[in-house]
């Protein structure tokens, strides 16, 4: 079986992670999440590098090397080696990490930022703003602090109350203070340097709608394209920590500006090393490689609109796509310091090893956008009954017999060709779901295989039979066999378990494994000695991790980091537009009871239901078809339905309201119910 005819050429890089700052869980979810999918692609025999770097611009980090005593520069060295440290630690893969405080970003930054201007996308303008007379800067909205507008509550940022949650220029504060020394601002002039953003609204609105983004994500750009782009502010006045604009001295390039080339620069850098690789076959306008970026939602703007609009303008192709996650929760919240649920990566590393977690993002990491939570009960439980009580149980269980019956030889005889099948059959899928990022599928098959397996060994009992006369041979036949799916259990679980599949080739006897290695298997085979390879998880290891975490609190309150950015606690979600209460009240939401559901002619995706709503009936056509085949059998059920929303005329009729349902789409669409008890009629509140 060959995975590929062609290898393919891919890029690959997660977010450049800020240079202030220590790594937690959920910055690992990304790189977790683009390390399988990197570790996947080269299994599969893809060309396939992974960037990255640190993100060592911008005031916050000036300003923090100041409070420590240290320069800038020393302290990107320290925060570089402690993200290496725990990156590698988390077996996050990098071809190459860099930093953004680097020649060949500077270089690249330049290049860019000259191309643009020279094609008339550079404008000037004089900005009026905030600056801190004690301090000689200009403040950045974070540095400004005083009294809301809105509801008077003291001690709120320049740009939002967390109060009442009002949204203010920084001029609309009261006695306002600079957060740095504490002196009263004062409002000065200067010249700043914008990006024409505006110039690429029509490429813009093509590139977002041409496959290479997530639904929700091209839909959340679309009401930014449709609102109008504005020009981006891409300067910033001395004292700045990062690259100064060329020919213009005392002017700094915004951070934003400078990241995003950081991943071309770190590229750049590995280029030097690994003479195989061409920074033009990779870049230039015309370049068949594939680039994958790998970030949160929280920094969608900047990777769908200023970046490909940056690398367009610069003569330089755009992403393939930018793939977006969610964010993390912990125990159903946001992170928190004070739970013991923010977690620094290296905490973890402490208490636990590094492939738990890795395999409980994977079993839950879909394609979406939505949040994802690491819920520590749940952690425990499913890591110890996949990975120890399904997959290593097989290997433990047949080893023994091996050594003792055949010193440690397996045999080449197959006892069950038709597992072996389903093994092979099931493969094709389980690429597929690890090419789409679709993680959780990938380990539910794969755990489905691990199911048949296990049944399977215990349904034949080798321990029995080797208690009994002249079955040795078949027990041996069971064993290799249940040693062979093992394997194959290793090769698919390779991008996600790296030590254990590195473990269990040591143990199988065998050269690292790659995809191609599933189409085969191992007879007349000597194998070394079983070492145990992945243990439980003890419960008082997360308490421990736990503890130890508000610990880590202790020792940070005496660093007021200066800058919220990058400690993951998001307040909004980005993808959701807040609404008012009232807003929300107006949506009149019903149980309705589907009396008829039936095909409509000449409608692919639709059905129609006829809906008992109390005192009325209504007609509404609902894209469910694809989940609901037999529609008949929606008959006599409750759902939940907009009695409120105008009704609407279709191609097959009109459609008055409509039904709730969650999900992805295609046979992933779940029909929302009301308890049992519910009335047909009764309002939802
Ligand atoms: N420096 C910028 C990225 C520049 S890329 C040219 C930055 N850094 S960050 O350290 O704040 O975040 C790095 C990545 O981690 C981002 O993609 C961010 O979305 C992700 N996450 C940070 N906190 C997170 C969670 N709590 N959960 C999931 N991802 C999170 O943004
Ligand atoms: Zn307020």
């Amino acid at each position: 079986m060959s995975s590929n005819a062609t290898p393919r050429q891919i890029l690959v890089t997660s977010a450049l992670p800020y240079a202030n700052g220590s790594i937690h869980l959920g910055h690992m979810l990304e790189y977790i999440q683009t390390d399988i999918w990197v570790r996947f692609q080269k299994l599969r025999g893809n060309q396939c590098v992974y960037v990255c770097a640190d993100d060592a611009h911008g005031s916050a980090i000036m300003l923090r090397a100041e409070k420590e005593g240290i320069t800038p520069e020393q302290l990107i060295d320290n925060v570089k080696a402690e993200h290496t440290a725990d990156f590698a630690d988390f077996l996050v893969d990098f071809d190459n990490y860099y930093s953004t405080h680097s020649e060949e970003n500077r270089e690249l930054s330049e290049l860019i930022y000259n191309r643009l201007n020279a094609a008339g996308h550079i404008n000037t303008r004089s900005v009026t703003q905030y600056f801190d007379p004690e301090k000689g800067m200009f403040l950045a909205d974070r540095f400004i602090k005083g009294t809301c507008p809105k509801c008077a509550a003291e001690d709120q940022y320049g740009d939002n109350c967390e109060k009442c949650g009002a949204t203010y220029e920084p001029t609309e504060l009261k006695d306002p203070r600079s957060a740095i020394s504490g002196a009263t601002p004062i409002l000065k002039d200067s010249k700043h340097f914008f990006f024409a953003l505006p110039d690429f609204q029509d490429m813009l609105k093509e590139w977002t709608r041409s496959g290479t983004l997530q639904d929700a994500v091209a839909n959340k750009i679309n009401e930014w394209l449709e609102s109008g782009l504005q020009e981006w502010d891409i300067s910033r006045d001395a004292p700045y920590f990062g690259f100064e604009i060329p020919g213009e001295p005392g002017k700094y390039f915004y951070v934003w500006l400078d990241a995003p080339v950081g991943y071309m620069a770190s590229f750049k850098n590995l280029c030097a090393r690994r003479p195989e690789l061409d920074f033009d076959t990779f870049w230039s306008k015309d370049s068949t490689a594939e680039l994958y970026h790998f970030i949160g939602k929280d920094i969608i703007n900047f990777h769908t609109l200023f970046w490909p609009a940056m690398l367009e303008g610069a003569g330089f192709r755009k992403p393939t796509a930018v793939n977006v996650h969610g964010y993390l929760t912990v125990n159903g919240q946001k992170m928190s310091k004070s739970r013991g649920t923010f977690i620094k990566a290296r905490t973890y590393l402490d208490h636990l090893s590094p492939e738990y977690l890795r395999y409980y993002y994977a079993a839950k990491l879909g394609r979406g956008v939505e949040d994802l939570d690491l819920n520590l009960e749940d952690f425990v439980q499913k890591v110890n009954s996949d990975l120890v009580g399904k997959v290593v149980n097989i290997a433990s269980r047949c080893a023994g017999f091996i050594h003792k019956g055949n010193a440690g030889v397996m045999v080449a005889a197959n006892p069950a060709p038709e597992l072996t099948d389903a093994f092979i059959s099931a493969t094709p899928s389980i690429a597929e779901a690890y090419e789409k990022r679709d993680f959780s599928r990938a380990m539910r098959e794969i755990m489905a295989l691990a199911d048949k397996a296990n049944a399977w060994i215990a349904d034949k009992a080798p321990w029995a039979l080797n208690k009994q006369e002249g079955k040795q041979d078949e027990v041996q036949a069971i064993c290799s066999l249940g040693i062979n799916l093992f394997r194959q259990l290793v090769i698919l679980l390779k991008p996600v378990l790296p030590t254990l599949a590195a473990d269990a080739e040591a143990f199988l006897n065998v050269e690292p494994l790659c995809w191609d290695d599933l189409g085969s298997m191992l007879a007349d085979h000597q194998l070394n000695a079983f070492k145990p390879l992945l243990t439980r998880i003890e419960p008082a290891k997360i308490e421990a991790m736990v503890e130890s975490s508000k610990e880590d609190l202790a020792a940070a309150a005496t660093d007021t980091g200066a800058a919220p950015a990058g400690n993951g606690e998001l307040a909004k979600d980005p993808l959701a537009d807040e609404i008012d209460f009232n807003t929300f009240a107006a949506v009149d939401l019903r149980v309705a009871l589907i009396e008829k559901a039936e095909f409509v002619e000449g409608a692919d995706k639709l059905l129609r239901l006829t809906l008992n709503i109390g005192d009325a009936t209504r007609n509404v056509f609902s894209g469910i078809k694809s989940a609901y085949p037999d529609p008949s059998k929606l008959e006599g059920r409750l759902t939940l339905y907009v009695a409120n929303l105008a009704a609407r005329k279709m191609k097959f009729g009109v459609s008055e309201g409509m039904v709730l349902a969650a999900g992805p789409g295609g046979e992933e669409i779940y029909l929302l119910s009301p308890d049992e008890g519910a009335k047909p009629g009764q309002r939802v509140r």
